[in-house]
């Protein structure tokens, strides 16, 4: 993993337990209903600079029709043009987990996946976890579990997680490291990632 610390986004001043938040549930911003970034909410996204090709797509619940680049991946698109900076750029690589997102309610990482791949699709980010003001039982059991350290890989995590439920695969701790084995944390922050997941296992299965 490269480039992988606190500093990112700003985050080097902050303290501990805004970083809870942060890495739980990605950003301040995220914990309100609406989930796009400014840049995307706002006038016209700056103009990509290589061949594009149009997109319409779902982003938590909201539509979005732009054009993008047709080399950029859905990482960069979701980071650079729509502001949704929850999702963590790792490795860049396929390789850490940082960046995974949902689509179509599978997760994958969106470092792998090409932004004009998502045209049709449902994309669900960490910022699209929460329901108006409460967190989604994921989030609010890393917090519980104290889940996290730096929190950079927090994010990547939590998707992660929410599918390993979700998917019928959080029986056992041992199906759920084999699960989560693809979300790298530096931190070392796993006995606490693995609490966190059963309990949000029992409550997200009512
Ligand atoms: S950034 Fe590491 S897997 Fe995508
Ligand atoms: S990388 Fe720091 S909490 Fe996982």
């Amino acid at each position: 993993m490269t480039d992988h610390h606190c500093s990112h986004d700003g985050l080097s001043e902050v303290t501990r337990r805004t970083v809870l938040k942060v890495g739980a549930g990605a950003t301040a911003a995220s914990l309100v209903p609406l989930r796009l970034g400014a840049q995307a909410q706002g006038a016209t996204p700056p103009p990509e600079s290589g061949p594009t090709t149009p997109v319409s797509f779902v982003v938590n619940g909201e539509r979005v029709t732009m054009d993008v680049d047709a080399r950029a991946s859905l990482l960069d698109l979701l980071r650079e043009r729509l502001a949704l900076t929850g999702t963590k750029k790792g490795c860049d690589h396929g390789q850490c987990g940082a960046c995974t997102i949902h689509l179509d309610g599978r997760p994958v990482a969106s470092c792998l996946t090409m932004a004009a791949k998502v045209d049709g699709r449902q994309v669900t980010t960490i910022e699209g976890l929460a329901r108006g003001g409460d967190l989604h039982p994921m989030q609010q059991a890393f917090i519980d579990h104290d889940a996290l350290q730096c929190g950079y890989c927090t994010p990547g995590q939590i998707m992660s997680a929410v599918s390993c439920v979700t998917e019928g695969l959080a029986t056992d701790p041992g199906a759920i490291r084999d699960f989560m084995s693809g979300n790298i944390c530096r931190c070392g922050a796993y006995v606490g990632i693995l609490a966190a997941i059963e309990q949000a296992a029992g409550v997200m299965r009512g």
